[in-house]
């Protein structure tokens, strides 16, 4: 009979052998998909004169709770906290925009010349319900741009989301953007919305009451079906806008036909963290993605907007206008048209290294370092001894010559070099090897 005990302890040691749920390992090309992604974004970051920041994974939870909102969702139900021993209160960070601006001020960067230009890549962690498109661990590639409350750095900021994604090949791609005005004039919608949703109290999900009461804002979010005829006739945050924030919209859509960058002006988005002020976007896909069905929404690629009050709601006092989005790298690499963008540090194999005894294996290092110092990238399989599966190794990477080092050559120091396209072969002394591949390679 089975042992009860047992099979529990193993079930456990099966589970301790997976990762916990939401979160993956990258492993070779998955890796380098993603590090080609981050390449391609930074350049066209650094083209613009963006500047890399790193922030810590890690930061008081407290930044989070205030910046990122105490009524968002990413802050109620998913963000991970934990007590160190010395007993601080800390998050794994579930976006990278509050840790910015805290280290504007801990920088000392109002006295930099303005604005300050940040991108930053890494992973952010959130509590949510893992679905195709949906990890607890994910990756994001953010720009920021801190200290300008001008319309050209929203439109700067969606132009470099809209050009990254489309030279990561995207094609079906749809821009949404929006205005939610100011605090002054928010609030004023804020009532409108109240007010009309009162109205169809009866009408609305459990979700969309309790909204009501923390975040009116929010009811514009709603998915459920039952909500949708309510939200469609929904008053529009833009026609209760003042006169300085629909200015700095009709200039911002100015940039964006300027640049010949096709938009939809979407006026139930109003974006999921509580920091944002005038202009909100994302940019959505419209194909659907692996296993996502027709039914699903469209699944929202890269996101963003500006935030001036989330400098005075950390800070207590200084103003500091800014703008930036986020874009969410793993539903990229999903998309079916993404160009599969390598790294550069990345070379395919032009030469097989086969060695065929103790002495080759021991003259192995000073060819691979030899290859290496001229820039030739090469393959190996040091720990394999026999000449067929080292050559059958090298018929699969379709590498154009192959390096044969035997006893007598490892002795004699001639080393072989078979051209794997017509067969032929040459006898190439060994610290001659390099030349002889830069030469023919
Ligand atoms: P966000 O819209 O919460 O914005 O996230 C940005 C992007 O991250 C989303 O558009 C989506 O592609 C991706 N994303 C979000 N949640 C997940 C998930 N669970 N799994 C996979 N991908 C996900 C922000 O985080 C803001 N900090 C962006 C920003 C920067 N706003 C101003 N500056």
């Amino acid at each position: 009979m089975k042992d009860p005990k047992k099979s529990t302890r193993q079930s456990n040691r099966d589970d301790l052998l997976q990762s916990p749920k939401g979160m993956r390992d990258l492993i070779g090309e998955d890796f380098h998909l993603m590090q080609g992604f981050f390449e391609k974004a930074a350049e066209v970051a650094l083209y613009y004169g963006f500047q890399p920041i790193e922030t810590p994974i890690l930061e008081k939870a407290e930044l989070f709770n205030r910046g990122s909102g105490e009524s968002s969702d990413v802050i109620t139900k998913e963000m991970y906290t934990l007590k160190t021993k010395g007993g601080d209160h800390l998050a794994l960070r579930p976006e990278g925009t509050p840790p910015v601006m805290r280290a504007y001020f801990e920088h000392g960067m109002q006295a930099w010349p303005q604005p300050v230009m940040f991108y930053s890549f890494g992973p952010v962690f959130r509590h949510d319900n893992p679905q195709k498109g949906r990890y607890r661990q994910f990756y994001q590639f953010n720009l920021e741009v801190l200290g300008t409350k001008k319309s050209i750095a929203d439109a700067m900021i969606i132009m470099l989301v809209y050009t990254i994604l489309k030279e990561s090949g995207l094609k079906d791609i749809n821009l949404q953007v929006n205005s939610i005005g100011d605090s002054e004039c928010r609030n004023t919608y804020r009532r409108e919305l109240t007010t009309y949703y009162k109205k169809h109290l009866k009408d609305i999900c459990p979700d969309c009451r309790e909204r009501l009461k923390t975040n009116p804002l929010r009811l514009l979010d709603c998915k459920n079906p039952l909500c949708q005829p309510i939200k469609d006739s929904a008053p529009e945050s833009v026609a209760s806008l003042c006169p300085a924030c629909k200015t700095h919209f009709k200039e911002l859509l100015e940039y964006l036909e300027s640049m010949n960058i096709p938009y939809e002006i979407n006026s139930n988005l109003v974006r999921g963290l509580d920091y944002y002020t005038r202009t909100v976007f994302e940019i959505v896909t419209t194909k659907k993605a692996g296993d996502l069905t027709d039914q699903s929404p469209a699944l929202a690629l890269a996101g963003g907007g500006r935030y001036d009050g989330l400098a005075k709601i950390l800070s207590g006092k200084k103003e500091v206008s800014a703008v930036g989005a986020g874009i969410g790298v793993d539903r990229v690499l999903m998309q079916p048209d993404y160009a599969k963008l390598t790294p550069r540090i990345i070379k395919k194999p032009k030469v097989f290294f086969i060695q065929l005894s103790q002495d080759a294996k021991q003259k192995s290092f000073e060819v691979i370092e030899a290859l290496r110092k001229v820039k030739i990238p090469l393959a190996q399989s040091l720990s394999k001894d026999s000449l067929s599966i080292q050559l059958a190794l090298a018929e699969k990477l379709g590498v154009p010559f192959v390096i044969i080092l035997g006893q007598k050559e490892a002795l004699e120091n001639p080393g072989i070099i078979r051209n794997m396209d017509n067969r032929s072969q040459e006898t190439v002394k060994i610290d001659k090897l390099a030349d002889y591949l830069k030469k023919n390679v």
